[in-house]
């Protein structure tokens, strides 16, 4: 671990360092028998809706060349679960926790975070980024108007928690979905989500993912992920933390001179479960250089 002060301050919220595990690509068994999960700046846990979810049909996962799909579909147990499950003994590690959000409708959004608010989760991550769902996600984070009035509802019901929102890239312009949650009250922002994409397998001429397409994550979209950033951070003024195929503590560097003020770890840490912690100590011995 770094020898020296990585601390960043993440809307009120003192992270130990600004590496975090990206949504959906950390499980709490397996890293642990690996690192400390207090030694990361904060674990964000696997979307949370107010009942549990089925999630997609499988195959959900495929491979790319340079990355990978996933259609989970937001395949979770629900919020009851996921505190007694998840975040207790996250808590009771010591680490800091960033809850993703998930809903059909606002009122299902609203009443996780209102559950989540009485708990000791230290942020929410409001996720309006999911491509494989059909009602929700991706349809609130493509739409401002939608994506405002969800974050003006949630944060009526989310107390002291910090409200981060997840952007989605499958936009023609994300600083537009941007400024309207910022607007809307949001205290921070997380991108990005996948990109949509499919495979086609070649002996039956079919979708490769049952749910057909998929979102897209790994270094293939990783120059994505800077230039949005960079857009993202020369207009809003609420921290920014960067994801999107960063395998090196190099990616993480990149994404922070792009403006984010910490870095999430994702698809790397399903190829090594030790991802998040080599970075972390990659980018300390590049800010010690
Ligand atoms: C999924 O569960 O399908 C992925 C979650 C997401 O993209 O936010």
């Amino acid at each position: 671990m770094p020898e020296f002060d990585l601390s960043v301050d993440i809307c009120g919220v003192t992270w130990k360092n600004p590496i975090a595990t990206a949504s959906g690509t950390f499980n709490f068994r397996e890293s642990s028998r690996y690192y400390r999960v207090s030694d990361l700046g904060c674990i964000t846990t696997k979307g949370v809706s107010r009942e549990p979810w089925g999630g997609n049909e499988t195959p959900k996962i495929a491979e790319t060349r340079s990355g990978m799909l996933n259609s989970i579909g937001l395949e979770n147990r629900g919020v009851e679960m996921y505190i007694d499950h998840d975040l207790k003994p996250l808590k009771e590690a010591g680490a800091t926790v960033m809850a993703n959000v998930a809903g059909h409708t606002i009122v299902e959004y609203c009443s996780v975070a209102e559950r989540l608010a009485k708990t000791a989760v230290d942020l929410l991550e409001i996720n309006i980024s999911c491509p494989n769902v059909k009602e929700g996600g991706i349809a609130f984070g493509t739409d401002k108007t939608a994506a405002a009035e969800l974050v003006t509802r949630v944060k009526k019901v989310s107390g002291a928690k910090p409200v981060i929102v997840k952007l989605s890239p499958n936009v023609t312009d994300i600083t537009e979905i941007a400024l309207a949650v910022e607007r809307a009250g949001a205290d921070g922002l997380s991108l990005i989500n996948t990109l949509k994409g499919m495979r086609i397998d070649l002996n039956t001429g079919k979708p490769v993912l049952a749910n057909g397409s998929g979102g897209l994550s790994g270094p293939a979209i990783h120059p994505v992920a800077v230039w949005m950033v960079y857009e993202t951070a020369r207009v809003c003024r609420i921290p920014i933390i960067g994801m999107g195929g960063v395998m090196t503590g190099a990616d993480a560097l990149e994404l922070m001179l792009a403006g984010a003020k910490a870095v999430a770890v994702g698809t790397a840490a399903l190829i090594d479960p030790v991802a998040p912690t080599r970075i972390l100590g990659e980018l300390a011995g590049l800010l010690r250089k």
